[in-house]
């Protein structure tokens, strides 16, 4: 159950990160409310400290950019609330979160025009600025990271390509750097298939052609992981509140 004091802070945390999608219009606002409101992946980040503090972050698939506005909307509701000047109104950080990571960098790619226009509308004021790349992850050079996010995204490229995105995201961590990708569990029966349906339907409404999907079950994902060297968290179950099948694993390089 949630406490007041988390119940308070997150609510500030969403008025702060879907304001900057204000003056990119009314859908890109909307969107943000929806998915930093609804989806538990992004309290889970700060609850559990999964981006290191002055992280060189690389999100791949990032969309209309949410998870930059995310992290920057929780280190200045951090540093107000506790840190470096307390605002009398500003609502407490949790005594049992972790501090909200500084970011250092934020490097988002993304395939779709579209979101990319957004995220940029919105984020141009945010430090530090995002550095967004219309891109394909499939093609797009990754830059040195401290932690890489790929949230919902492997599964539209075929298995091959997933695992030379793998090996490169391997490649371009720091020593010590974290993974956090969240697939579908594609041995998970009938959530799994609501998630794959839902998915079929936002993703043709988005504008790509009818997708095929690529999808594995989990513990091919935990061993394509391990074979890459990385060392893997117990997987986190990352759908509450909706009915889909989404674990979010953890892989750190030693
Ligand atoms: C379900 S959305 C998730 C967006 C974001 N990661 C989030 O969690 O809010 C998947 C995103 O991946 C993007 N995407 C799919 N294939 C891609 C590719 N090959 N290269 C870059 N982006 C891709 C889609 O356009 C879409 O924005």
């Amino acid at each position: 159950m949630t406490d007041s004091v988390t119940k308070s802070l997150l609510s500030a945390l969403l008025d702060r990160a879907c304001a900057p999608y204000r003056p990119a219009g009314r859908f890109a606002w909307r969107f943000a409310r929806g998915k930093l409101g609804g989806d538990p992946v992004f309290q889970a980040l700060l609850e559990r400290g999964l981006i290191p503090d002055h992280a060189r972050v690389l999100d791949l698939g990032c969309g209309q950019g949410l998870l930059a506005s995310w992290l920057t909307a929780a280190r200045g509701q951090y540093e107000e609330s506790v840190q470096v000047r307390p605002f009398p109104n500003s609502p407490a950080w949790p005594e049992h979160w972790p501090i909200a990571p500084r970011v250092q960098d934020f490097h988002g790619v993304e395939l779709m025009p579209r979101d990319v226009d957004r995220a940029k509308a919105a984020l141009g004021g945010l430090h530090p600025r995002p550095r967004l790349t219309l891109g394909d992850i499939c093609d797009v050079p990754f830059e040195p990271c401290d932690a890489a996010v790929i949230l919902d995204v492997l599964h539209y490229i075929d298995i091959p390509a997933q695992d030379a995105v793998l090996a490169r995201v391997r490649d371009a961590l720091a020593p010590g750097g974290v993974l956090l990708l969240r697939v579908g569990d594609a041995s998970a029966g009938l959530p799994f298939k609501i998630s794959n349906w839902v998915d079929h339907v936002v993703t043709f409404i988005r504008g790509h052609r009818l997708p095929r999907l690529h999808c594995r079950a989990l513990i091919e994902w935990q061993s394509v992981l391990l074979r890459l060297g990385f060392q893997l968290d117990a997987g986190l179950p990352m759908s509450q509140g909706t009915p889909f099948a989404n674990v979010l694993l953890v892989a750190r390089l030693g």
